[in-house]
């Protein structure tokens, strides 16, 4: 009774062979080879390396810092300070999706430390053990001040509402009013927890986490007569442009950005960080190419992380288990100078029918660096909480919790009033149940065991992400030689934009995908959309789609004014091109190919554009575009040698027609094993005496491993949404980390007892 009708598709869509189909990606082989050139493989004559000096306090300023000996050192060129770097500028507010920085002070701006290894200093030299060894020798007198790197947030006597948009000066900037921003409201939350029927009310807190993907951000940084070319690690390739421009105090036509292959970023290289303008710094100042890894342990201080989040949900339902109210309070870390707000209530007025709701958002400041997106950012903390206390009411009324879902579906997003574009949650998880194996579950606590003897627990939990489409332009070329190119100005973090690219284009002209020479990550192509938020495959469809048709015009053209052609002298418009062969519309023959006609013209090849214009959800939009999912998890515990793992996770992903359900797939399981590090392993620990994350490197960070990963069963619902764009695709990039961590800490609890609220969770928290 909830699902909705199937969306009829747009009479222009095709069948199609490649859409839909699942596909190899075609950067595969050049990335298992080696032959992929990341950001950080480019190297030119002449260049040098950059290592940062980075300050040993998490409050104060630097008082006096010594270059003379590292100056000294061998092969050193030049060290900088806050006293002799290049000017770098502060970047205007962000306009739409141009001028986004989360860290707004250049390096080396001032003398003043806001936080534990914020860079104080860069040395370059012609080796990087040179340059490393030249930092470290830079001698820092520090007048240091109090920190606050403690976690305890809600609770903070200095809560903050996040103030929005940016404001030009952080410095300057008038003091927030109050203590919380209102996200979203209907109704009366007070009263209706008060004259509830069933009610809840927990605090959910989860960790700081560092973003670890494998390749480290990096700036390679080329001057040349008053241009800057820097190859970065950057999941925006268009916005680092500007930033970096600005940042440079040069106009963006002097600065080309380009990132041809990313080992991923998780939202941490979505906007650049203070290392790339010390890069292109020390280019311009030494007229060399420089370039600067960041490393490891420098990764999770000045590149941004998961803020920790303490999240308060109040819950109030009638004894039939009809929620009556849901109130939901957070407050996550930011930084001494900037406002990073979590969003953990974006999905809140929305997964649920409720009259009355209430979602409030404040920050406490920390001498920690400035946080940042992490994959599904806001959804994936804020959605812990909710489907934690989803759980703990279902308890509380006896029900099971997929029915306690079922009995909650709303009609409409309740937050704006707006139908869902496509919305199949029940769906999910009735598919997902089924899969499961639901139905065997008795809800008793720690009374399933598995044939080992093993205690199981089996949870649920629903998740939401929003669906977006941002403005794309696509530029699309065919050739005589029966190839083509895609080129636009987006990136590929890993995720497999390269082969929707080619597979969007194969679909429309008839040249094969391996035929498709798909070319991005340049700020100098056509601007294209980020690669974040999910949205990147969604933006592009339309510009890609268009770009390619108008190419294929442009052959039908040429073949109506070529000597030689069967078609000289007809109307364009009389033409159709169909995988690549041209004839009068509804008639077989005659016929010739794409290729053919370009060649008889002696044409190498057309080329076309087409721009689209991306759709932001609330604004200009008819719908509530949301992508859903269920994730139901298993768990084994052994209480004899305090052994708790996840065992199987079935996961039902209702995100619109899946271009390539190869790619797609790979996405959700990534994601669900990332969930089951966010469950079960993944914290920053800050030591509270220095102020300094200590467990910075991947032997104490813990990140889940294949050890660790346990049996994915990944279903795609096939329901396109054509309201979002021609194929009806969304993303799937954050929707399957969405709801794993609290299907996890619902199936501990239906194991152990033990209701996890704070993640991790640990073994001493169940023995
Ligand atoms: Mo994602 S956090 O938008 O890279």
């Amino acid at each position: 009774m909830f699902t909705q009708q199937q969306q009829k598709a747009p009479e222009e869509v095709r069948e199609s062979s490649v859409i839909g189909k699942p596909t190899p990606r075609i950067d595969g082989p050049l990335k298992t080879t080696g032959s992929a050139m990341y950001s950080s493989d480019h190297n030119f004559p002449g260049l040098v390396y950059a290592w940062p000096t980075t300050a040993t306090i998490a409050s104060g300023t630097v008082q006096q810092i010594d270059t003379a000996a590292a100056q000294k050192m061998p092969g050193v060129l030049a060290v900088y300070t806050h006293e002799n770097l290049d000017k770098l500028y502060r970047v205007p507010p962000a306009s739409g999706f141009s001028m986004i920085i989360d860290e707004h002070r250049p390096a080396l701006e001032d003398n003043v430390v806001r936080y534990w290894g914020q860079y104080v200093a860069v040395a370059v030299a012609e080796t990087l053990e040179q340059a490393r060894a030249a930092a470290e020798a830079v001698k820092v007198t520090y007048a240091k001040t109090p920190h606050n790197t403690a976690e305890a947030l809600l609770a903070a006597p200095n809560r903050e509402a996040p103030k929005k948009p940016q404001p030009e000066d952080p410095k300057t900037a008038k003091p927030a009013e109050g203590k919380a921003k209102q996200v979203t409201k209907r109704g009366d939350t007070g009263a209706a927890l008060q004259a509830a029927a069933v009610k809840h009310d927990a605090v959910y807190s989860t960790p700081p986490e560092t973003h670890n993907p494998i390749e480290l951000h990096a700036s390679v940084a080329v001057y040349d007569n008053g241009r800057f070319t820097l190859y970065e690690t950057s999941q925006a390739v268009m916005n680092h442009r500007d930033v970096m421009a600005a940042t440079l105090g040069v106009p963006p036509d002097r600065v080309q950005v380009i990132t041809r292959y990313l080992g991923s970023g998780f939202g941490g290289k979505l906007w650049p960080w203070p290392h790339a303008g010390l890069a292109a710094a020390c280019a311009r100042s030494l007229n060399r190419p420089v370039k600067l890894v960041v490393s490891r342990s420098m990764m999770f201080e000045s590149v941004g992380h998961r803020p920790p989040i303490d999240q308060r949900i109040q819950l109030a339902a009638d004894s039939s288990g009809k929620l009556t109210a849901i109130q939901h309070d957070y407050a996550n870390h930011t930084s001494i100078e900037d406002d990073y707000d979590e969003g953990c209530g974006e999905a809140t007025g929305l997964l649920y029918s409720c009259p009355n709701v209430l979602a409030t958002s404040s920050l406490v400041r920390r001498n920690v660096g400035t946080p940042t997106s992490m994959r599904g950012p806001g959804a994936v903390p804020g959605l812990f909480a909710l489907e934690s206390a989803m759980d703990e009411l279902a308890i509380k009324l006896k029900m099971d919790p997929i029915k306690l879902r079922q009995m909650n579906e709303p009609e409409v997003d309740e937050t704006d009033g707006k139908p869902f574009s496509s919305r199949h949650l029940q769906e999910c998880l009735s598919v997902g149940a089924e899969k499961f194996g639901w139905a065997k579950r008795n809800p008793v606590v720690g009374s399933m065991k598995n044939s080992s003897g093993q205690t199981l627990g089996w949870g649920v939990a629903a998740c939401t992400w929003g669906a977006m489409k941002m403005d794309a332009e696509v530029t699309v070329e065919i050739r005589s030689d029966g190839t083509a190119r895609v080129a636009t100005g987006s990136q590929d973090v890993g995720t497999g934009t390269y082969t929707v690219l080619a597979q969007l284009v194969a679909h429309e002209t008839g040249v094969p995908v391996d035929k498709v020479e798909v070319v991005l990550g340049d700020s100098s192509l056509p601007a294209g959309p980020i690669s974040g938020g999910s949205w990147a495959t969604a933006s592009l469809v339309p510009a890609a789609l268009n770009a390619a048709k108008n190419a294929t015009k442009s052959v039908l053209n040429i073949a109506t004014q070529t000597d030689g052609s069967p078609f000289k002298g007809r109307k364009q418009e009389e033409l159709e091109c169909a995988d690549g062969i041209i004839r009068v519309k509804g008639q077989p023959s005659p016929s010739l190919s794409a290729s053919q006609a370009l060649s008889l013209a002696r044409v190498r090849a057309v080329n076309a554009n087409a721009k689209s214009q991306g759709l932001f959800g609330d604004s200009n939009s008819k719908f509530s575009f949301h992508s859903y999912g269920a994730q139901f998890a298993e768990v084994t515990w052994e209480p004899e040698i305090a052994r708790l793992r996840v065992s199987r996770i079935v996961t039902v992903i209702d995100a619109g027609r899946m271009i390539n359900p190869r790619a797609a797939r790979n996405q959700i399981e990534g994601a669900v094993v990332m969930g089951v590090g966010m469950a079960m392993l993944e914290a920053t620990e800050y030591d509270q005496r220095f102020g300094a994350p200590i467990n910075n490197n991947l032997a104490d960070y813990i990140v889940a491993v294949h050890a660790d990963c346990p049996a994915i069963d990944v279903t795609f619902l096939d329901h396109p949404d054509f309201n979002l764009n021609e194929v009806g695709a969304r993303g799937v990039g954050e929707i399957g980390l969405a709801g794993v961590a609290p299907a996890i800490t619902n199936a501990v609890y239906h194991a152990t007892g033990f209701r996890a609220r704070k993640l991790p969770v640990r073994i001493e928290d169940l023995i």
